[in-house]
């Protein structure tokens, strides 16, 4: 596939920093894209192909995700990348920021994906993205909740992968290396110039979106200096 012309393709997450560049390098590629996110406005949904409709979601509510994907008649893309992180020791981790991010990460990958699948399954096969973290590769201090949620998340979506292959369905994961967005705001300790730029993985997600005829199971992606 060429260009993403007569798709629609549906990001959560794209108010703003990696959602974002995803939502805008969809659209450039010529996909009508609905825009998820809580800080967004409008609820009802008008595709226009080449645009971004950004749309009132929290996804972590069922009630609002299936709110939006009843008014689509059909769906090729979906993208699970609504999130945020909250980092401390485990000992000191509030119960809350875990449920939240839980809450997030996995079950608002559960909402989507779930709304999602009979329109992919109506379109003859589709793709499911789910924008993970090399955190559940690695280690790192002060990250139990945040890497507990990315990897249940993950779990979700390899499982899927099995599932639905045979439906054409296709299930990419994407982990991303420290990238320069807000989720660093606040942060001490971490240099952002060395960070992956937002595009970078945009142009992974795209290249998942228009490889068609082959199964990407995971895409990896680092800091050219190693993880920060
Ligand atoms: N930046 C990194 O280094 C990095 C590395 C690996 C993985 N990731 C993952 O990449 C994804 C995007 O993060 P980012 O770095 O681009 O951070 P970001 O700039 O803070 O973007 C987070 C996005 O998620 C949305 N969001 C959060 N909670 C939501 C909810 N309940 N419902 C709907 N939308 C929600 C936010 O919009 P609203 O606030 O308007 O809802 C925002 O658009 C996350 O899953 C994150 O874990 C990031």
């Amino acid at each position: 596939m060429s260009s993403l012309a007569g798709k629609v393709c549906v990001v959560s997450g794209a108010s703003s920093g990696i959602g974002n560049a995803i939502a805008k390098s969809f659209a450039k590629s010529g996909a009508a894209v609905v825009g998820l996110a809580r800080r967004f406005e409008t609820k009802s949904v008008e595709l226009a192909a080449g645009k971004i409709q950004k749309i009132s979601c929290d996804v972590t509510s069922r009630d609002q995700v299936d709110a939006v994907f009843a008014q689509l008649e059909k769906v090729d893309v979906v993208v699970n990348n609504a999130g945020g992180a909250v980092f401390s020791t485990f000992e000191a981790m509030e119960l809350g920021d875990l449920r939240q991010m839980m809450d997030c990460h996995l079950w608002g990958t559960v909402h989507v994906s779930q709304a999602a699948l009979p329109k992919l399954r109506a379109a003859g096969g589709g793709l499911v993205i789910g924008i993970g973290s090399m955190a559940v590769e690695s280690s790192f201090p002060t990250s139990s909740g945040y890497t507990a949620a990315k990897a249940a998340q993950m779990a979700v979506m390899r499982i899927m992968r099995t599932e639905l292959r045979n439906e054409n369905i296709r299930v990419t994961e994407l982990l991303p290396g420290a990238t320069d967005t807000a989720i660093w705001d606040g942060k001490d300790g971490f240099d952002r110039n060395k960070m992956i730029r937002v595009e970078r993985i945009a142009d992974l997600a795209l290249h998942a979106a228009l490889n068609d005829g082959v199964m990407l199971d995971r895409l990896c992606a680092t800091p050219i200096g190693g993880a920060l």
